[in-house]
């Protein structure tokens, strides 16, 4: 998604807001530019491409001055193209505006705007901003007020900064990211708070609804009604600082890696946490999961946990689909939210409704900075450190250790050894020759199918997610029961299907659906502990309990998909059109 980026203090701003743009770059994006101000004049420059690519064409970093701005953007409203790139000035050019975020009401603005005699350069929804407040500020003369009324005027979701040719700075954000870094002698304004933790561990997490104004060392925060806020200061972990790739050749083979250790730390720190949502559990008659994409699939292994350790009844919900049925949830109920970002537009939304509500808020999440977490009655934290790559892997992970142990205080009958889990990892890593031969295979294959049963449904779901991020292969996960009503007729030598199997009471059944694939002419991966003449190729997973399979599954998967993505020369870490927190809805 867009990540926007601010400094103003005492250092040229160019080249720190340009490696702020780099440490983000991993939130997804097609183009970038920035703006400063230096002697009362705004220059700017921005292009297609790269950070690096358009830093070399243009020299981004060479612009003068201590103020500036800059974006990444994901094109939402408009082409991919220099035009539409950001920062947008105003058609006096004595303002300029970078926005995240989507700006429903812009036909509207925009069509008065140039009435009015503004000019527009871009397809954008963004630019209305920069017009807007080019009026309101003409007629105030006033930061503050133009600030107020051009907010009054837009309906959407937005976090924006917008620079003034005075110098000054002022920052708006409605239910999109924006936090503030507080240095020495100086500010940052940041979708992330990777764009500035290098500088500085000092932050504000803005309100929803608060906009600041940085008028060299002052800083004001207000809210949009105008009344001042006192900003509260926050440590943030310099954990958060580590997003170098190391000597790994990407940051999705890097977090692939690291699994074996960082289960252990998944819900660490938050035991009573653990405790207290099992409590809420057992007296709750209504309990729901949500969340988006991996964050959902795992939702899926939890209603299943649930029922089977600890009769407990539980509904899953794609958090995007509940704002069409929002009655689907009962009031005073229990969800849980999980989310690695806990910045996705959907899962907030989905606990937006379930606070109107009343509900109460559980939220297994990463980043503990996040707006989820700030939403949320209990948080527990995967602690699993910086996920850079787009396609989740450690989270995905370290979410299901979260969830066992929450079984497991449920039920005090189940076991779980994180040492085996860990080594069972570990040995399914140093398979990875084996795995980079059947990647081999499948980079000319148009449609892999991805079979389980029982808790490994929800694993072959999210292993097709994986392959068609990582490859841009079509794959779909299948229930093994469903084949024979519909998927079957799709079986021929043209396909490959990959069979989760292993050796517990889902066994022999999905063995049965694998010949019955294999008898159409299609290849199968057999991912299991025990061999089979059924299987083409066979990816060796260790022998388990059965908590221990789901996370063993898992690891081949998200290599095969990413040695494949690596065989079809597609970008592991940033797949096309894809963006790592989905802050639009
Ligand atoms: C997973 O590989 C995806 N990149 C995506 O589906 C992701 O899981 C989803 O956008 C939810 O993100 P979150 O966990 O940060 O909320």
């Amino acid at each position: 998604m867009c990540s926007i980026i601010g400094y103003s203090g005492d250092d040229i701003a160019a080249p720190i807001i340009v490696k702020g743009l780099r440490r983000m770059e991993y939130r997804g994006y097609d183009s970038v530019g920035v703006a400063t101000e230096s002697n009362n004049q705004i220059e700017l420059k921005k292009g297609v491409g790269k950070v690096e690519e358009v830093n070399s064409k243009v020299n981004l970093e060479q612009l003068p001055g201590k103020i500036g701005i800059g974006h990444t953007r994901w094109a939402t409203h408009g082409k991919v193209t220099d035009a539409n790139a950001h920062p947008h000035p105003s058609t006096s050019g004595k303002i300029a505006i970078v926005h995240n975020g989507i700006i429903e009401n812009f036909v509207e603005l925009k069509e008065n705007l140039k009435n009015e005699g503004f000019i527009f350069q871009s397809d954008t929804d963004s630019e209305v901003i920069a017009n807007l407040l080019q009026k309101n500020f003409e007629l105030s003369k006033n930061v503050k007020d133009a600030m107020l009324k051009t907010i009054s005027e837009l309906k959407g979701h937005y976090s924006f900064i917008a620079m003034f040719e005075n110098g000054q700075l002022a920052a708006a954000r409605f239910h999109e990211p924006l936090i503030i870094g507080v240095g020495k002698n100086n500010y940052f304004l940041s979708s992330d708070v990777l764009g500035f933790i290098e500088q500085t561990d000092e932050a504000i997490y803005m309100d929803n609804g608060n906009f600041a104004i940085i008028n060299q060392d002052q800083i004001q925060i207000l809210d949009f009604q105008g009344n001042e806020i006192k900003p509260e200061i926050t440590k943030v972990s310099k954990e958060f600082a580590d997003v170098y790739k190391g000597d790994y050749a990407h940051f999705t083979l890097k977090e692939i890696s690291e699994q074996p250790e960082t289960i252990f730390k998944a819900g660490e720190n938050t035991k009573n946490s653990i405790k207290a949502v099992s409590d809420y559990l057992k007296h709750s008659r209504n309990i729901y999961l949500t969340g988006s994409g991996t964050s959902y699939n795992a939702s899926l292994v939890a209603k299943y946990l649930l029922a089977k350790y600890a009769k407990i009844k539980s509904e899953s919900i794609i958090s995007s689909e509940l704002q069409f049925s929002p009655d689907s949830i009962e009031p005073n109920s229990i969800v849980i939210a999980i989310s690695q970002s806990g910045e996705s537009a959907d899962v907030l939304e989905a606990v937006n409704i379930a606070k109107k509500n009343d509900c109460k808020i559980i939220s297994i999440i990463n980043s503990m900075t996040s707006t989820l977490s700030r939403e949320s009655d209990i948080v527990i934290g995967m602690n699993c450190g910086p996920e850079i790559g787009v396609a989740a892997t450690k989270s995905f992970t370290s979410q299901l250790i979260i969830l066992y142990k929450i079984i497991q205080e449920l039920n005090g009958d189940v076991e779980i050894d994180l040492d085996e889990i860990s080594s069972s990892i570990s040995k399914i890593l140093e398979e990875h020759n084996n795995i980079k031969k059947i990647a081999n295979a499948l980079k000319e294959i148009s449609d892999i199918y991805v079979l389980g049963r029982g808790i490994h449904y929800p694993i072959a779901i999210e292993s097709a997610l994986k392959i068609k991020e990582l490859t841009y292969i079509h794959a779909e996960g299948i229930a093994g029961g469903e084949l024979k009503h519909g998927p079957l007729a799709l079986m021929d030598d043209n396909v490959f299907v990959i069979i989760i199997n292993p050796e517990d009471s889902t066994y022999q059944d999905t063995l049965t659906s694998a010949r019955e694939i294999k008898a159409r002419g299609a290849k199968i991966i057999g991912i299991s502990d025990k061999e089979s003449d059924a299987y083409d190729y066979w990816v060796k997973i260790p022998k388990t309990s059965e908590l221990t399979y789901p996370i063993a599954e898992t690891i081949p998967i998200q290599l095969l998909s990413y040695y494949c993505a690596l065989e079809k020369d597609t970008d592991p870490d940033y797949p096309r059109n894809l963006a790592k927190s989905v802050t639009v809805k």
